[in-house]
């Protein structure tokens, strides 16, 4: 299948009447899946409600069928037709955070969906995402959209075209490039449909900017204790894995640099994954600065870039420092031990 790349200026006005936006909206309508920018992370999106365009999705990510999509919405009357009721917490997260990085969790009501977006569930998961792109595509479509991270299964979540070119070039029908993602992280999950609200998956809204809006928020326990099946399916799985073994260190510079000299001695081909901060102190083969330590904001922006410039590098092993879990920490941590898939190295 051929690729069309379509190229737009997220800046200019009414986009929504742009020729690429209504191409790219018009392959939508006859349920072709087409990559294009939120404010987290590329999403790959079909027509919500057919199964068609929901199985193009999965097919061409190679994702396994139980997890399910997230529904991204332009506008919040598109909700009503397919959940069963909207609770006043809920409400008021979207007033707080919609458009935004935000998921929320609701009643799924059965016939209108795709069950092949929601893989069964009775629950489903809508966001308004704050990008002019995004907004547009799905306004010119004029249909929810199923929209899962734009990258094949298991590789870090695209921040930019490129990454999703590099995916899914001739898996999909187009990609629409408006230009570097912002958060980098995906969205937050938080499930609505119980009284006092869970996070389920942290990212760009975190735990404290919730609970300032709507009190006690609790976080699932199985994000921490790897015994207990998580409630977002998507959590189970290894994500955004480098090729190479990264093992996460919680130590000082100095010890992180003694582990490498003991890999390079024995002639293995050693990574760091450090910060702006600390960059010129390290002497390994490749060292990448992601973000600076200062603005955990920034680490977040390019935590994927990084995980992917790693592949492009013949490594043997990759280590990399440790973040502090709190506000937007608690999303790059979680992100750092799905990739790593190992015990934390505590110095
Ligand atoms: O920022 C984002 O959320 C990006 C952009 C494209 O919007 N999307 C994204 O989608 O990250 P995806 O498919 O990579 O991750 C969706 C997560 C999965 O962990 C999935 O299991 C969970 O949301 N999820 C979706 N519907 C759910 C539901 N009804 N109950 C529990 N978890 C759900
Ligand atoms: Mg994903």
């Amino acid at each position: 299948m051929e690729t069309t790349m379509w190229a737009v200026d997220k800046n200019v006005d009414n986009l929504k009447t742009y020729p690429q936006i209504k191409e790219a909206a018009q392959n939508l309508k006859k349920n072709e899946v087409i990559a294009f920018p939120t404010e987290t992370v590329y999403g790959l999106g079909g027509n919500a409600k057919s199964d068609e365009a929901v199985l193009k999705i999965f097919e061409a990510k190679g994702r396994p069928g139980d997890n399910p999509l997230i529904i991204h919405i332009s506008d919040r009357k598109q909700i009503q037709s397919f959940v069963k009721a909207i609770p006043e917490k809920a409400i008021l997260l979207m007033d707080a955070f919609w458009p935004g990085p935000l998921t929320i969790i609701l009643e799924n009501k059965s016939g209108v969906l795709s069950e092949k977006a929601t893989a069964g569930l009775s629950t489903v998961g809508v966001r308004m995402p704050d990008h002019p792109v995004a907004l547009a595509l799905i306004e010119a479509s004029g249909l929810p959209l199923a929209a899962p991270s734009a990258n094949l299964s298991g590789k870090p979540s695209p921040t930019t075209a490129a990454h999703v070119a590099e995916d899914l070039t001739g898996r999909i029908a187009g990609i629409v490039d408006g230009g570097a993602t912002g958060v980098g992280l995906e969205s937050t999950v938080v499930d609505c449909t119980v009284e006092i609200p869970v996070i389920l998956r942290p990212g760009g809204v975190t735990k404290e900017q919730l609970e300032e809006v709507v009190g006690e928020v609790s976080v699932d326990p199985a994000l921490k204790d790897s015994d207990q099946t998580p409630k977002s399916p998507g959590m189970k799985y290894r994500h955004y894995a480098p090729n190479a073994p990264f093992y996460l260190v919680k130590g000082t510079k100095e010890q992180i640099q003694q582990m490498v000299n003991e890999k390079r001695n024995g002639r293995l081909k050693v990574g760091v994954m450090t910060t702006k901060e600390n960059k010129n102190f390290y002497d390994a083969d490749v060292v990448i600065a992601t973000g600076e330590r200062e603005k955990l904001e920034t680490v977040a922006e390019s935590l994927y870039d990084t995980l992917r410039a790693f592949n492009q590098e013949n490594l043997d092993i990759i280590f990399g420092e440790v973040f502090p879990e709190q506000g937007v920490g608690q999303a790059i941590m979680n992100r750092l031990t799905k990739a790593s898939g190992l015990p934390i190295i505590e110095k």
